[in-house]
């Protein structure tokens, strides 16, 4: 069974979704050991306790850089023998220390189809409001592996949904969270429990059921 923290910001409704496929033996080969947060007031920390799991906070401010704030993040995962980190709307910037520390065991999600829309400053509605500037006719999420290069490792899952003519930056962040985040990055937290996600290069291989 592969440890999981999941690691958020905020209202954690990706979290939840984690916590429901958990509920419903969706994630195969995992169990959710720890949330951690960067902010002591995240909504996501009282979804943590009532499903039970552990919740911690590591708060930036605590620290003089982001990178003794990585350092205090490494320690509590490798002190907790996490074998799988999700970042689930985790908003502060790690520093490399923290890929060095899980190779390719790290995921991120980010609410758009990379790698469109994304990089430093594509963050929260502002993915939105950039496709719509842009004016795609489809965007989507994107599950990946965590590189030092923003939004830039190796992608696992995505997922397409219209944009619509009406849509506003929050009509369709919902639409992504709802049709693509909360369905894709369960299937890959377990896949990965399973061993079935193979990297090779830029691209991973999913692999078929033993
Ligand atoms: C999601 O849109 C996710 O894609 C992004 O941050 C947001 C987190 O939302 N990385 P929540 O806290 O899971 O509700």
């Amino acid at each position: 069974m592969k440890r999981i923290a999941v690691l958020v910001s905020g209202g954690g409704t990706n979290l939840q979704a984690l916590i429901d496929a958990q509920g419903r033996g969706e994630i195969i080969n995992g169990s959710i050991a720890a949330v951690v947060s960067s902010s002591p007031d995240a909504y996501a920390l009282e979804r943590a306790e009532k499903a039970g799991i552990p919740g911690y906070v590591i708060d930036r401010r605590d620290y003089s850089s982001n990178r003794a704030m990585t350092a205090a993040l490494v320690d509590k995962l490798r002190q907790l023998d996490i074998q799988l980190v999700v970042l689930a709307g985790f908003m502060t910037i790690l520093t490399e220390e923290m890929v060095r520390a899980f190779p390719n065991a790290i995921l991120n999600i980010h609410p758009a189809l990379i790698p469109s829309f994304a990089g430093p400053g594509c963050y929260g509605l502002h993915v939105h409001e950039k496709a719509l500037a842009y004016g795609v006719k489809l965007s989507g999420a994107t599950v990946h592996f965590v590189s030092p290069e923003c939004d830039g490792g190796p992608i696992v899952l995505q997922k397409a949904v219209e944009v619509l003519p009406d849509d506003t930056p929050e009509v369709l962040q919902r639409r992504i969270m709802e049709q693509c985040e909360w369905k894709l990055l369960p299937q890959a937290v377990s896949l990965f429990c399973q061993d079935r996600l193979k990297v090779e290069g830029r691209a991973v291989r999913i692999l078929d059921c033993l």
